[in-house]
Formats: C-alpha cells, sequence, structure tokens
C-alpha cells in the first residue's frame, strides 16, 4: 500500500461546466476512485482554473486526503482498521496488535508483535522531572488538560524528536508516545484522588498496566483480573481509529506544518475534548444519571431534546457519517451487558440507556434524522463498572484513539503530495474605509 495512496486511487476525469455571472466556463477536473469505489472529484486546482473557491464550513462533503489506514461505510455500519473489521480484531486481537495493524499496515508475526509489546513495556517511564509537573496542577484539573500538557511536554525530554521530517526516529518517538500516555493517564487520576502514583510494571501487558497503575496503592497491590483486561483491550481496540474525524484531522492539520508528533497529538487530544467529539461519553454518563434522577422517565426527557427551545441534546446519538447504526455501539453494548454479569456490578443507568435507545429509535424525530447511539452511549457504563470515574472517560478515549492518530501523522508525513493545510475563506466584512482619528469619533 503507497503512502497517501494517491497512486493507488485510480483517476478518471470529469467535465465540469460552471456557469458564473453569465459566463460559462466547462473544466477538466480528475475524479479519484478509491479502492471501495468512493469517488470524488480532485478540485484542487479549482481556484487556478476557475477564480473561484468551493465553500464547505464543516467539511461534510470535502475529502482532506486520501488514507490506507480506516474504511467506514456509514450506510452499511462497516469499519475496518486495514482492511479487517472490526468486529474481528474485537474477538481475536489485542490493543497492542491493533496498534501495530494500524501503525505499520499490517498484522505482526509472532517475533514481531513480542519485540512491540517489549517495547512498548522498556518505555513506560516518565522522567523524573515530568513528574513534579503534576504537583502544580488543582487536584480539581480535569485530566484531559493534564494529559494534551503532558504530550506536549514529552517533546522537551526528547528534543531529537522535534525534526518532525527525521523518519529514523518515528517508531521510538510513537513507541514512547504510546506507551507514555497510559502512565500520564493514571498519574493525573492520582493527583486528583490525592493518592500516591503507581510506577509501571514491567510484568504486566499493555492493558493491565494501565489498570494497575489506576488502582494499585503503595499499601495494596492490584492484580487486575483477566476479564477486565479483556473488556479495556476490547474498548481501546474499538476507539483505535476513525477515519478523518475532528481529532484526527487537527493532529493532520498541526502535522501539516511539520510540527513534531508530540504536539500534533496534544492538539488532537484537545480537539477530541469537545462535548460534540469524545467528550460525548462523559455527557451520557451525567445525561442518564439526570434521567434517573427524575424518575427515569425516558419519554419525557425526549421530548425535551426533540423541543429545539430547550437546546438539550440526547447525547451518545448521531453522527455525522454514521447513518444507519455505529457498528461500535452494538459491540460495547454487548460489551456492557456481559461485563456488567461479570463483575457483579448491575448499573441501574444501563437500564435508563437500553429505554432510552428503545424509545428513541421509535420516534419519528430521531428516525427522520438518522440518528443513532454511537461508540459514546454505552462506553461510560463499561468504564463505571471498571472502577473508571467519569472525568477519565475522554482520557480513555484519547488512550485507544493514539494509534489511529499516530498512523494518519505517519501517513500525512509519508505522504509526497502532503501540502500545508490552510484553507481559503469567503471574506464578508466590511469593504475598505479610511482610518478615522480619535478626535473626529463620534
Ligand atoms: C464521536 O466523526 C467521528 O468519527 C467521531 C467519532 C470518532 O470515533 O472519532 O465517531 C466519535 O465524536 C461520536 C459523536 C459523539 N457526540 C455526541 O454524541 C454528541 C451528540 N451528537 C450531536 O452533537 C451530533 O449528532 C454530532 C456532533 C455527533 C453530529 O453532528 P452533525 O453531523 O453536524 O449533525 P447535525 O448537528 O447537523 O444534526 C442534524 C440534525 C439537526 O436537527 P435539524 O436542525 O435538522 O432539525 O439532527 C439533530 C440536529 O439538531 N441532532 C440531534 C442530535 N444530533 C443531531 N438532535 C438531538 N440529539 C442529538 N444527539
Amino acid at each position: 500500500m503507497g503512502a497517501g495512496n494517491e497512486k493507488e486511487a485510480r483517476v478518471n476525469s470529469a467535465k465540469l461546466t460552471l456557469n458564473i455571472a453569465g459566463v460559462e466556463k466547462t473544466i477538466d477536473f480528475p475524479v479519484i476512485v478509491g479502492s471501495e469505489n468512493e469517488v470524488a472529484i480532485d478540485i484542487r486546482d479549482l481556484r487556478a482554473k476557475t477564480g473561484v473557491i468551493a465553500l464547505d464550513p464543516s467539511f461534510g462533503n470535502t475529502g482532506s486526503c486520501t488514507s490506507a489506514i480506516t474504511y467506514i461505510d456509514g450506510d452499511a455500519g462497516i469499519l475496518r482498521y486495514r482492511g479487517i473489521p472490526i468486529e474481528q480484531l474485537g474477538e481475536h486481537s489485542s490493543f497492542v496488535e491493533t496498534s501495530y495493524l494500524l501503525i505499520n499496515g499490517r498484522l505482526p508475526n509472532k517475533f514481531e508483535l513480542g519485540e512491540y509489546s517489549r517495547k512498548l513495556t522498556m518505555h513506560s517511564l516518565i522522567h523524573e522531572d515530568m513528574k513534579h509537573f503534576f504537583d502544580g496542577y488543582p487536584s480539581t484539573a480535569h485530566p484531559m488538560a493534564i494529559l494534551s500538557a503532558m504530550v506536549c511536554s514529552l517533546s522537551s525530554f526528547y528534543p531529537e524528536a522535534l525534526d518532525a521530517t527525521n523518519t529514523e526516529l518515528f517508531d521510538i518517538t510513537a513507541t514512547r508516545l504510546l506507551s507514555k500516555v497510559r502512565t500520564i493517564a493514571a498519574f493525573s487520576y492520582k493527583k486528583s484522588i490525592g493518592q500516591p502514583v503507581m510506577y509501571p510494571r514491567n510484568d504486566l501487558s499493555y492493558c493491565a498496566n494501565l489498570l494497575q497503575m489506576m488502582f494499585a496503592t503503595p499499601c495494596e497491590p492490584h492484580e487486575p483480573d483477566e476479564e477486565v483486561v479483556k473488556i479495556v483491550n476490547l474498548l481501546l481496540i474499538l476507539h483505535a481509529d476513525h477515519e478523518q474525524n475532528c481529532s484526527t484531522s487537527t493532529v493532520r492539520v498541526v502535522g501539516s506544518g511539520q510540527a513534531n508528533l508530540f504536539a500534533s497529538v496534544a492538539a488532537g487530544i484537545c480537539a477530541l475534548w469537545g462535548p460534540r467529539h469524545g467528550g460525548a461519553n462523559q455527557e451520557v454518563i451525567g445525561m442518564l444519571a439526570k434521567i434517573q434522577a427524575n424518575g427515569g422517565d425516558v419519554n419525557k426527557f425526549l421530548s425535551l431534546v426533540k423541543d429545539k427551545s430547550s437546546t438539550v441534546k440526547l447525547m451518545g446519538f448521531g453522527h455525522r457519517v454514521y447513518k444507519n447504526f455505529d457498528p461500535r455501539a452494538l459491540l460495547i453494548k454487548k460489551a456492557a451487558d456481559s461485563a456488567l454479569r461479570k463483575l457483579g456490578k448491575p448499573d441501574p443507568l444501563l437500564d435508563v440507556a437500553k429505554r432510552l435507545e428503545e424509545a428513541a429509535l421509535k420516534d419519528s424525530y430521531f428516525i427522520d434524522r438518522k440518528l443513532y447511539p454511537n461508540v459514546d452511549f454505552y462506553s461510560g457504563i463499561i468504564y463505571r463498572a471498571l472502577g473508571f470515574p467519569t472525568n477519565m472517560f475522554t482520557v480513555l478515549f484519547a488512550l485507544g484513539r493514539l494509534p489511529g492518530w499516530i498512523a494518519q501523522w505517519k501517513e500525512m508525513n509519508e505522504d509526497p503530495t502532503t501540502r500545508i493545510a490552510r484553507p481559503r475563506q469567503i471574506y464578508t466584512g466590511n469593504v475598505a474605509q479610511d482610518y478615522v482619528p480619535i478626535d473626529s469619533r463620534v
């Protein structure tokens, strides 16, 4: 698979006839056809050939790149990483193996997987000086604020990684990032509850180490339960990449300026934080808890959502791409049932979530707008059952999405056609006017 895959896409051509202000012009544009037969008109020469630009404010109709990493079919509810369906990866793979697949473009053999796991284990410590950064934060600091700041600060400890064009350093930089983010996440949690941090243990697997750093204390070891480790692997796999979503596009835009991987990913973490994006998983729990506190009447809540003046959204529902169902939501809903049963931790919010979903999927307001549960609707229920606090949910989303951000950043940097991302605009402000001296102003 080539980098960026310009050469992998088939190129035809389209004639576009534009009649602008009475002037008719017919122009040829290349048509790009991808490996799943998606079609795009390549308009990179539109302005040069016509003097006009295309306007698409939230990029809903605009492709920013060709990519060989993740394929989504929003109507058929298909999600594949490097061609492999997430249902199969969820059942057979681990987060470390899926990270290798996304970043390197193929599944590792036994030796490669062992080596990759070993390297992730050997790079889990953060510099001792960095540990003191946590002392400066209030215990109420949101862990996403700490995570983005710490990830960007990693560049201070690996100055050689500042040169984004040095491809020799990519593997070690990506491995350090993927390994240390767990430590940073766990340290930020310990900071928020006033407990001493727990160092990583080299005898544990990737996800078991995260759990140990989160839930062990110097007085009490924490041997993560096998079932819990499997559930965490599944959740991280299901979040690992999702083509050109808001945060991934942010990583690509920041990286297109040749900013280093740490800085690009720190920007992606900030983009993910918003409640319309990765911050939704935290909002869903608040929404479910409020419904339950108000007597559990889901229809009353849905009436509020349908009343536009309320501006209340059904969090965890809706998606720009999935207009039928989000395959991840189906898998997470199933996992929620089995996780709560295996952990012996029934959660009344799961029942509220299921009744809310059932009522919404029967309601024409949601059906007409093609609104279905997305990845964030059920994930918080499981995180809660695993003992994670609500304000860590989006951090866990970021941890899962990390290999995807890294893979997309790498693909962008390897693509010889990559230029700095610099959208245009249509100006609607004042036309030319002169400066008015202060004494002449009213
Ligand atoms: C993620 O892009 C990705 O791939 C993201 C993600 C990933 O893996 O990276 O999948 C992760 O971010 C999932 C989405 C998590 N966010 C939420 O659950 C927040 C609630 N959802 C909405 O804010 C919304 O659905 C978005 C942001 C997800 C999508 O917004 P769009 O595509 O811009 O859709 P829209 O706002 O234009 O909505 C179309 C209509 C509108 O109604 P009308 O003006 O046509 O009457 O649907 C309505 C919206 O008001 N609508 C909702 C709704 N989502 C859309 N109404 C109530 N509740 C909702 N959740």
